[in-house]
């Protein structure tokens, strides 16, 4: 259904899992009415499409922390010096940060590998390819309510281990300029537990709570099992009905909510520049 006033409009681009926000201008200030109505939007559809906007980095934030405190990132490298809030996904860098070829590029939800990983995360396009470097998404509460009742029973009370160390040690692999992780900053992120399957904390729906990036296995489970249990969780996550394709353009700003949905960027033609700023909005404890 489109919700509409002179101010903003809500519609709904596939089905119910993502919404494109119109007439609304990000930069500006934001009475607590709009953003309740944006707010409400973003529980219903796990992800807002804001087209055609303008936003300096301070602008980026502040609308980001309507939603809460934002996280700074472990890889610092990535980080805006003057706005550490900011990640940026650039494949030519950016004011001192370093350049990033293929950030993103495995399906993920952001930092699950932190005791309250987050709320969501704002990911502004600054640059985009003429093709390719889309985003995928795919509803991770549509992936579990399509599991057949014995896997829900499998695994409803199952923990999983989430780790960053190994995916970035695999990205760098294919990124020789990766700068590897200090000591210190592996030390902020030791391997967390999470519920396989958690519950919405402000929808109160169940969510498949598993990524190919970060969950490397299950508790108390041989390794060999969790791992084939979580490749065919995987993999029945993001089949095609499931997934939405974001075709960026400039200025597009993409808000996802983290608890429910994963992401994966695609391949692009590197000649080409693909700049995008991101923030993220920190979470609470998975239950
Ligand atoms: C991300 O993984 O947060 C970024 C995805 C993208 O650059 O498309």
């Amino acid at each position: 259904m489109e919700v509409e006033d002179m101010k903003l409009s809500i519609t709904p681009v596939q089905g119910r899992f993502v919404a494109e926000v119109g007439s609304v201008d990000l930069s500006q200030p934001m009475d607590d009415a709009h953003f309740a109505r944006i707010h409400d939007a973003f529980l219903e559809h796990s992800i807002l499409v804001f087209r055609g906007q303008r936003l300096s980095n301070e602008q980026h934030i502040a609308f980001s922390r309507r939603f809460g405190e934002l996280e700074i990132h472990t890889a610092r490298h990535w980080l805006l010096p003057e706005h550490p809030e900011i990640l940026v996904l650039s494949n030519r860098g950016e004011e001192g940060t370093r350049p990033i070829v293929n950030g993103g590029a495995y399906w993920h939800s952001d930092i699950t590998y932190k005791a309250k990983p987050p709320l969501g995360s704002l990911l502004y396009a600054l640059e985009v390819p003429p093709e390719g470097g889309d985003t995928l998404y795919a509803d991770m509460y549509a992936a579990y309510a399509s599991l057949d009742d014995e896997t829900k029973a499998r695994i409803d009370d199952l923990q999983a281990i989430h780790r960053y160390g190994d995916r970035y040690q695999l990205m760098a692999r294919e990124d020789k300029d990766r700068p590897a992780l200090t000591p210190e900053q592996l030390a902020e992120v030791p391997d967390v537990v999470h519920p396989v399957v958690r519950t919405h904390p402000e929808t109160g729906r169940k969510v498949l709570f598993v990524n190919e990036g970060f969950t490397v296995g299950i508790v108390g489970m041989p390794e060999a099992e969790g791992k084939a249990l979580l490749e065919r969780l995987f993999e029945h996550s993001v089949q095609p009905g499931h997934v939405y394709r974001h075709r960026w353009q400039a200025g597009d700003l993409v808000m996802w909510d983290n608890r429910c949905t994963m992401h994966r960027a695609t391949e692009y033609d590197l000649r080409y520049a693909r700049a995008m700023h991101r923030t993220t909005v920190q979470g609470d404890r998975p239950a």
